[in-house]
């Protein structure tokens, strides 16, 4: 099976996880677009969803989903997201499709976190997937110097600004041992908006497609 038969095979397994009738918060990437697909084609009613991208945003719409604003919710029983990497605990790189702020916040609104992704994004530790923060381009020179004491080569996403009219840096070489620690330092750096890494919004249920079938760690 290739990665994009994973995909859909995950995909098709979140679809266990929607109420129907309730608003649901949807993610951003492949996996997710894929979701969305198998949603529309499943007949499942919703409320509504809130988005995490303007790339979601459109794949819902184009669905015939209502698109709600996340200040129209107070919060959500579930949010479907995919990942770059994840770790047996749950705890997650994201970002690789520059949207992890909004992910964040939506995730944040969300009881729990449903994790998609084929089995190569499995690691034992963090790291090995260049780590995303979304930044105020001003900050960059400094931020790329803190990253540097810690071990980290960060450099701009080239051509990349976000949805939030921000821009991207690309964190290799770190080994992130502690998720929850390195989170909460990194995130009160100045000119830092959001660290793609999701331990303090870690998944609550991963569905992960391997070729022997989809594996469901909780
Ligand atoms: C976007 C993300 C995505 O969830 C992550 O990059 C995984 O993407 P894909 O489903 O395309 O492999 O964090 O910011």
């Amino acid at each position: 099976m290739d990665q994009n038969a994973l995909k859909r095979q995950v995909a098709q397994a979140a679809l266990a996880y929607v109420e129907p009738g309730s608003v649901l918060g949807v993610g951003t990437g492949s996996t997710v677009d894929l979701f969305i697909e198998a949603l529309a084609a499943s007949g499942i009613k919703l409320a509504g969803a809130v988005s995490s991208s303007e790339r979601s945003t459109k794949a819902l719409a184009a669905a015939g989903i209502a698109v709600l604003e996340a200040g129209q919710v107070e919060s959500l029983a579930t949010y479907i997201d995919g990942a770059d990497e994840i770790d047996p605990r749950g705890n997650m790189i994201k970002g690789g499709g520059a949207a992890l702020t909004r992910e964040k916040i939506v995730a944040d609104l969300a009881a729990r976190f449903v994790c998609i992704a084929d089995a190569s994004k499995c690691v034992d530790v963090l790291g090995a997937f260049p780590l995303p923060v979304e930044i105020i381009p001003m900050a960059a020179p400094q931020l790329i110097r803190r990253f540097a004491a810690l071990g980290g080569q960060a450099a701009v996403r080239a051509g990349c600004v976000t949805d939030n009219g921000q821009h991207i840096l690309d964190v290799r070489g770190l080994k992130i041992s502690d998720p929850l620690a390195m989170e909460a330092e990194v995130s009160q750096w100045p000119g830092v908006v959001t660290v793609g890494i999701f331990a303090r919004h870690r998944a609550k249920v991963a569905l992960i497609g391997a070729p022997e079938g989809v594996r469901t760690l909780n």
